[in-house]
């Protein structure tokens, strides 16, 4: 295990659109933070030099929002760029030399995952690996056989312990805040089980469509792009047992427990859509079959959630971008003063993004003589203007060595174990017009009475 702060970021993959969207507004917030001074080394395949690097690097910044021409210069002298061929062992000469005198490097692999193995065993082979750190992108594979095929490429160099699998969706403070606000909190630990809670439902809406990555979507569908990994991880985060403590270890222990519990998808349990339009965007299939929307009933076999179903519904062009938990309580057992049973049920409301707010719904007496009710709710709003975006914080987190916001390989293959069931192909996509929440079918996949709760246009807080 590496156990000093990493002294040189190496990022391949450069020139690339996650280096221009993410990275370097990372690397710029960092530094305009204070205390990021360790040389940032560019690579890439692209035929460019330095120069035309730091013009992408300010291009990215300057588009990104707040631009200090004193920070870039900071930034800037930190940069250094080598081009060549990830295959060609020259490439990691030069690489070499670059990190002069670094000692414990830290890898960054934005480039496709077929793309890796040349990256590792370049690094092995001109020494450059030793005492150093790799951080992955998703995504980990397509299934369970190429993440297991993938792991087994990166541990032929690396530790498990030294590699950083990043999912952005856990650095987010919102997402953080699921853990904290459930175990920091005494109310909510007793009623937080099969006993008390009747379903949970996840939803993560985007109102826009694939965005000119038609050719990326159709290698990975909503399932294979934030079902598998990000919202999986949110699952987890709202069913795992409180960990003994708060070490990374113990907490990767109690959210792998859940992994585990969670039963492989049964294809009749989830529908696929596609949004008409999708097979004219660029690099799209005429015929494609790849799905723009998921919905699914997912289920957990633990003493706790036994018999609790949680839905999990995703989707481009869809009528707002918000991602959602809503936590449904089962009625109070006798309905003494509205025995008609028409009141909806007490629930918690998480929302995720792009606001943070944790809604309670309840029950309140209307003014008047009789005993009638009003469905009221009570909200916390999280004003979150100061916060790091998760790139910032995770590349910060992997800098100086803790993993604890970072996905294990146990974790990873066990969430290929749930999904894989549905990724052969068979299950039709059904199509469906932007601008709604998916194909009709949909609603089929919550039962009991019950409806999906679309996630609405959050109110601002009265002045
Ligand atoms: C990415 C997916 O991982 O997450 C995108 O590839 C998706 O398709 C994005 O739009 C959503 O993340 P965020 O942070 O913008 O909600």
């Amino acid at each position: 295990m590496v156990k000093m702060e990493s002294d040189a970021f190496v990022f391949f993959g450069a020139t690339g659109d996650l280096a221009y969207k993410k990275i370097f507004p990372a690397l710029y917030a960092m530094v305009h933070r204070g205390g990021f001074h360790i040389p940032i080394i560019g690579m890439a395949r692209a035929g460019w030099d330095l120069d035309r690097l730091k013009a992408r690097a300010r291009d990215s910044i300057e588009h990104n929002g707040d631009f200090e021409e004193a920070c870039f210069a900071k930034l800037s002298a930190l940069l250094r760029y080598v081009d060549g061929d990830y295959a060609d062992p020259a490439t990691f000469v030069q690489l070499k030399t670059a990190l002069g005198l670094a000692k414990s490097p830290i890898y960054y692999l934005a480039i496709p995952p077929s793309m890796f193995s040349s990256v590792v065993r370049g690094l092995q082979q001109c020494g450059c690996a030793t005492n150093a750190r790799l951080i992955v992108e998703k995504p980990f594979g397509r299934d369970l056989a190429s993440a297991q095929a993938l792991d087994r490429t990166l541990h032929e160099v690396f530790e498990e312990s030294s590699i950083f699998r990043i999912d952005h969706y856990l650095g987010k403070e919102a997402v953080q805040n699921l853990l904290y606000f459930r175990f920091a909190n005494t109310f909510l630990e007793p009623i937080w089980n099969r006993e008390y809670i009747r379903d949970i439902q996840i939803t993560m809406a985007e109102s826009f469509g694939v965005q000119g990555r038609g050719a990326f979507y159709e290698e990975v569908g909503t399932i294979r792009d934030v079902v598998q990994n990000h919202l999986l991880q949110v699952v987890t985060l709202l069913a795992m047992d409180a960990p003994a403590g708060h070490d990374s270890k113990t907490m990767q222990a109690e959210k792998l427990r859940i992994f585990r519990a969670m039963r492989p998808l049964d294809p009749k349990e989830v529908v696929r859509g596609q949004f008409r339009g999708y097979r004219d965007e660029s690099g799209v299939a005429k015929d494609s079959q790849i799905e723009t929307f998921a919905a699914l009933r997912l289920r957990i076999d633990t003493w706790r959630w036994a018999d609790v179903p949680f839905y999990i519904r995703a989707g481009k062009n869809l009528p707002i971008t918000a991602t959602e938990v809503r936590v449904t309580l089962r009625r109070p057992p006798l309905a003494i003063f509205d025995p008609s049973d028409a009141m909806p049920s007490n629930y918690f409301r998480l929302r995720l993004s792009p606001e943070v707010v944790i809604g309670e719904g309840a029950l309140a007496k209307l003014n008047g003589e009789d005993m009638r009710g009003e469905p009221v709710e009570l909200i916390a709003r999280h004003n979150s203007q100061s916060e790091k975006s998760p790139y910032e914080r995770l590349l910060g987190d992997a800098v100086r060595g803790d993993t604890s916001l970072f996905t294990q390989d146990e974790t990873v293959e066990a969430a290929w174990r749930v999904v894989d069931p549905i990724l052969a192909g068979g299950l039709p996509v059904i199509p469906y017009e932007p601008g709604t929440w998916g194909p009709d079918a949909a609603a089929k996949i919550v039962d009991g009475g019950e409806t999906w709760h679309d996630p609405q246009v959050e109110r601002s807080s009265p002045c």
